[in-house]
């Protein structure tokens, strides 16, 4: 996929992006300096062993956190200065997250879970339903869209949640070991999706090891003690 998304504008970019968590003798660095460009069309694989900072990347080039050194710049624009309300909107009209705690609401139909989003963007209910339940066939779940969330398995869960990250189709789709304790067929259908996503021009960053989904990357960035050990062409 660089070739084709090499000259274009990344839609992330890392610059001297470190995260620092805590402070004086119980600081600990765990990000240092990471110089990283994201493109359309890419599913770029995080890799790395537990504590190396994977979730910590993932969370600043998710605009969930900011960097404590350096910048995060999306869409060309370096997001040091927004508000935390900018951020929010950023990331409500932009992109779309699969985490492992899917913040699904339990007491809710998986519909109603993956309306959510529409909702917040201002959607009729009508429109926001036929895309919530378009996104919950396009994970296989068309036949659980009635289901209470807490009456789902935990695979069924994962993939309400991806039904939902994807339903509004996010620029930026970030991910955090998104296939972890699913059976193969369902890796297969959470991998599947995410790549639908990024051919239909998202840019997909997924923290994993799975084999599934390293087959199916198109980019690999190794982190180890906090720093990027892939070396990256600089957009
Ligand atoms: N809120 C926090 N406060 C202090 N230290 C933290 C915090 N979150 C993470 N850390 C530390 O930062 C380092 C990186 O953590 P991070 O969660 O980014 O690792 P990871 O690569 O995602 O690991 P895993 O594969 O286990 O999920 C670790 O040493 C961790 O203990
Ligand atoms: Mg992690």
């Amino acid at each position: 996929m660089t070739p084709a998304h090499g000259s274009a504008e990344p839609v992330l970019q890392a610059i001297g992006a470190g995260r620092v968590y805590g402070r004086a003798n119980a600081a600990v660095p765990a990000l240092l300096d990471a110089d990283l460009a994201f493109h359309r069309g890419e599913v770029c694989a995080l890799r790395g062993r537990s504590g190396s900072g994977k979730t910590t990347l993932l969370n600043l080039l998710g605009l969930l956190d900011r960097p404590t050194s350096g910048r995060i710049v999306f869409l060309g624009k370096d997001t040091s200065g927004y508000s935390d309300r900018r951020l929010a909107l950023t990331r409500r009209g932009a992109l779309g997250y699969v985490l492992q705690d899917a913040g699904l609401i339990e007491n809710m139909t998986a519909v109603d879970n993956v309306c959510l989003p529409g909702f917040y963007a201002g959607l009729s209910a009508r429109r926001a339903r036929e895309i919530a339940l378009r996104a919950l066939g396009d994970v296989g779940l068309a036949d659980k869209a009635e289901r209470r969330v807490g009456a789902l398995s935990g695979g069924e869960r994962m993939r309400v949640g991806l039904a939902r990250a994807l339903s509004l189709e996010p620029q930026l789709i970030i991910a955090d070991e998104p296939t972890a304790s699913l059976d193969a067929e369902t890796a297969h259908a959470v991998i599947d999706r995410l790549a639908r996503a990024a051919a239909g021009g998202a840019c997909v960053i997924a923290a994993s090891h799975d084999p599934i989904v390293l087959e199916r990357a198109t980019r690999t960035v190794a982190l180890a003690h906090g720093r990027v050990v892939t070396p990256e062409p600089v957009a």
